[in-house]
């Protein structure tokens, strides 16, 4: 028998975990829905059941055994809550930054890297949104030409700072973002940190290597927060090692799992938020050379950040994590 929690379970990502679970319909016999105390009690329709949501506490991964937790309900809440459940035999999935970076912590994208996933203390971390997105393609052009430097440009869309940020937007709020996302683009997503990048671009660096497994590979990046509900877009330039043909690389990244390829200038036709939503794939377009530099490459990269960029990574793990258990 199989039992998982969903810690967050009222939150964006939480409902999301919801969602995709019950379109998956993994070998899962029980689930339990955690929240604060603020949501104690709320009736929650799954899987054809109402469900009602407990709220987390020191003992609830104690009085009870689960074998797995997904948690979404921000790094200080998993900070204190993952290392409990860890401790008492349940493998966390982790959504929050809070243990990406721990040397003893699988980073995982199960289409890039799931092979360290197997080696953990109980505890899996998910990705930053961003940084999901953008190894796919990068994984795929480091297999066959070698990655030699990354420059992100990021478009994040408001769903990613959760319920709060939706707000901000829809009801034209300065509450979670420090201007009006409202006709803005804001050049800081998380805060500023001692070298003037802030939090996010600093993820999105160090995730990819780690996950690429590339400490020292050169990568800069900006984070824009921008007025859009949903999916993130990067524009990403690459320096490549080897010498490529722009028509070899299109192949390539579309027969990559998880990468579907948008790319027809001539009909109009390259990745759009509205096309990413509601699905798990990475989108990929406006594949063309950098002219300014020896086998550069410029490519714009798409996909939803609640599903493929939080809650469908994190069941992708939890799936194949299963299906390894039960061979
Ligand atoms: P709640 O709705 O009860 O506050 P979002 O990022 O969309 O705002 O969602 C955050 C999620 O994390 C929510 O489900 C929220 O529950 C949950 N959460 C926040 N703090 C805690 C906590 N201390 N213990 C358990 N869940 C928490």
């Amino acid at each position: 028998m199989i039992s998982v929690a969903i810690v967050g379970a009222t939150g964006v990502v939480g409902e999301m975990f919801l969602k995709v679970l019950e379109e998956k319909k993994l070998n899962i016999d029980k689930y339990t829905l955690f929240a604060s105390s603020k949501s104690k009690g709320k009736i929650v329709n799954f899987m054809n059941n109402k469900y009602e949501v407990q709220e987390l506490t020191e003992d609830s991964f104690k009085n009870e055994h689960f074998d797995y937790a997904l948690f979404s309900a921000g790094g200080s809440t998993s900070q204190k809550y993952a290392k409990i459940a860890a401790q008492n035999g349940c493998i966390v999935i982790d959504n929050s930054s809070f243990f990406r970076m721990d040397k003893t912590v699988p980073l995982i994208v199960p289409q890039v890297n799931m092979e360290d996933a197997y080696e953990h203390f109980n505890i899996i971390a998910n990705p930053n949104c961003s940084t999901i997105q953008a190894v796919l393609p990068l994984k795929a052009l480091d297999e066959k030409y070698k990655i030699k430097r990354v420059i992100y440009s990021t478009y994040q869309a408001v769903s990613g700072a959760g319920k709060k940020g939706i707000d901000d937007l829809i009801e034209n709020k300065v509450e979670k973002f420090p201007y009006p996302i409202n006709n803005n683009c804001i050049p800081q997503i998380d805060v500023f940190t001692d070298n003037d990048y802030t939090k996010e671009e600093i993820k999105m660096i160090e995730e990819t290597r780690k996950i690429l497994k590339k400490p020292k590979l050169p990568i800069t990046a900006t984070c824009v927060r921008v007025p859009v509900l949903n999916s993130h877009a990067e524009s990403i330039n690459v320096e490549l090692e080897y010498p490529f043909k722009i028509e070899d690389i299109k192949k390539y990244l579309n027969n990559f799992l998880g990468i579907i390829v948008l790319d027809d200038p001539e009909k109009l036709i390259y990745p759009l938020n509205s096309f990413a939503n509601g699905t798990d794939e990475v989108y990929v377009g406006r594949i063309r050379r950098d002219y300014s530099q020896e086998n550069g490459i410029n490519f714009w990269c798409v996909a939803d950040n609640i599903r493929k960029g939080a809650a469908s990574n994190a069941v992708e793990i939890l799936e194949n994590l299963i299906k390894k258990d039960l061979e």
